[in-house]
């Protein structure tokens, strides 16, 4: 692609990358004892010439871990495992940050480890099923959170970020979108609470807000990101009266910590563009715009001439072109996803896809 702005370095505070194109994270299924191994490590290392790489969801906790063979970082043990994705992704001079995630209420008991609990703001479960070891299943009606829970969970959403520090991550993205658990707490259909955590758009806010101020103070702001999906519907979020006000005041709180940057998450092509690109307006860092700007390389370049503070994330071709970076300089074809082997256990489909030949990864 000539002329691409997509390929040209990116240096706003406190982001600095060869390229503006960011790998999204993307959910892969092949994390056996919920521990990262050495395909993962293959899979991120394979992919360091993007301009930053976000990981798939990683569970803060055994509660976090609703779907089968997904990542966490709680223990040494995990912690480790990420050392070697993000040294593996750094000597090939790739950035990248370590997507926080907990489930909530999308989970099923039999997914948990031993000890895990579906919890969520409110007793309310999610519509639609969930895979589990043992075939399709309706997922769980949540325990709904005490205060204590709330506090204990932050703290493991804090533990988690320390962690991915020290396992040498440029930083970590809280993931508040796609239904999740703090999208949960923002969501006006799965937080009916009475207390300071539901009801008015500060009460419902609230959660999201202590839970990145309490990681900026662990780690930094400019380690700190967040991952939101605005008027988003996905894992069954609704469209309430208030929603946009809500996500305006969120950002607007958001200004205030400085983070590293926001990441607009839009699983869906008829999720209003002008909304996003007002919300983008008013954040003061920098953002990334996810979902239709990427697909289409000629969006993504579109809007990326609209802010020099703009980047664009791009999920579903990284799955089968690990050297799309290198696809795009070169007007290459793409190779076609296998949707079949998105979530399987296993290296096909995950690192068997081709890389052009002569490819320098
Ligand atoms: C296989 C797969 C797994 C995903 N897992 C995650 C995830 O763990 N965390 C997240 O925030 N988004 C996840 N997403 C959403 C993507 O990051 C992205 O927002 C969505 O695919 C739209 O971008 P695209 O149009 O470039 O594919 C996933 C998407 C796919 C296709």
């Amino acid at each position: 692609m000539k002329n691409s702005k997509l390929l040209t370095a990116f240096n706003s505070k406190p982001l600095k990358l060869s390229n503006r194109v960011v790998m999204a994270p993307m959910t892969r299924c092949r994390a056996v004892g919920n521990t990262p191994n050495d395909i993962m490590v293959t899979y991120y290392a394979l992919r360091a010439e993007t301009g930053l790489i976000i990981t798939e969801g990683v569970s803060p906790s055994k509660n976090g871990l609703g779907y089968p063979n997904i990542p966490a970082i709680y223990s040494d043990e995990q912690t480790a495992g990420w050392r070697k994705v993000s040294d593996a992704v750094h000597a090939k001079g790739g950035k990248i940050f370590l997507q926080i995630m907990h489930t909530g209420r999308i989970a099923h008991v039999l997914n948990l480890p031993k000890g895990g609990e579906v919890v969520g703001p409110s007793p309310i479960p999610a519509a639609g099923e969930i895979f589990t070891i043992e075939g399709m299943k309706a997922k769980a009606i949540p325990r709904e959170m005490t205060k204590q829970d709330i506090e204990k969970t932050q703290n493991e959403y804090l533990r988690a970020a320390q962690n991915a520090i020290k396992a040498g991550f440029d930083g970590i993205e809280i993931h508040a979108a796609n239904g999740y658990l703090p999208n949960q707490f923002l969501d006006k259909g799965s937080n009916r609470r009475n207390d300071e955590y539901g009801g008015s758009i500060e009460n419902r806010c609230r959660f999201v807000l202590e839970l990145t101020q309490k990681i900026v103070n662990a780690i930094g702001n400019e380690k700190t990101a967040i991952r939101i999906s605005p008027l988003g519907q996905f894992n069954d979020m609704t469209v309430y009266e208030d929603i946009n006000k809500t996500y305006n005041y969120l950002v607007e709180q958001l200004n205030s910590m400085d983070i590293a940057y926001l990441h607009l998450a839009r699983m869906s092509n008829a999720i209003s563009e002008e909304f996003l690109e007002g919300l983008a307006s008013k954040f003061k860092g920098i953002v990334i715009f996810n979902g239709g700007y990427g697909y289409d390389l000629a969006s993504a370049e579109k809007i990326l001439s609209k802010n020099n503070r703009y980047l664009v994330s791009i999920a579903m071709p990284f799955v089968s072109n690990p050297d799309f970076i290198e696809r795009i300089k070169l007007d290459a074809e793409l190779n076609e996803v296998d949707e079949s082997t998105l979530y399987t256990l296993g290296e096909e489909g995950y690192i068997t896809y081709p890389i052009l030949e002569n490819s320098l990864i």
